[in-house]
């Protein structure tokens, strides 16, 4: 199985929709443990004070195991090595820059002139 199925199946199974995530290994074998869940404490910060839609999620091992720390975007799958804090926010700006604006779908009412 490629690693891209196994991290949709993964996240499907812990019901996670297709709301743009950064998924962030926190597993011991691609980089220090500490360091891992360190990045995704800072970007999970970094997301919620910018006021993101981008969820950011942990995961035990995305499958890729060297050059850590390892991050996914989602949903559309892209693996990223060697990632840190700036690299992290980077990915978190651009996964809000692509997602569709909710807000404008589901109140057109306050758009109105
Ligand atoms: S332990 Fe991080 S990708 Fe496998």
């Amino acid at each position: 199985m490629g690693k891209k199925r196994k991290l949709r199946k993964s996240l499907h199974k812990r019901e996670i929709d297709d709301t743009p995530a950064l998924v962030i290994c926190v597993g011991k074998s691609c980089a220090p443990r500490e360091v891992s869940r360190q990045l995704a404490d800072q970007t999970r910060a970094y997301a919620t004070a910018s006021g993101s839609r981008v969820r950011v999620a942990v995961i035990g091992c995305l499958h890729v195991c060297k050059k850590g720390p390892v991050v996914a975007t989602w949903p559309d799958i892209e693996f990223h090595k060697r990632v840190d804090l700036a690299r992290a926010c980077r990915l978190v700006d651009e996964l809000a820059a692509e997602a569709p604006d909710v807000s404008e779908k589901t109140c057109p009412s306050e758009h109105a002139p």
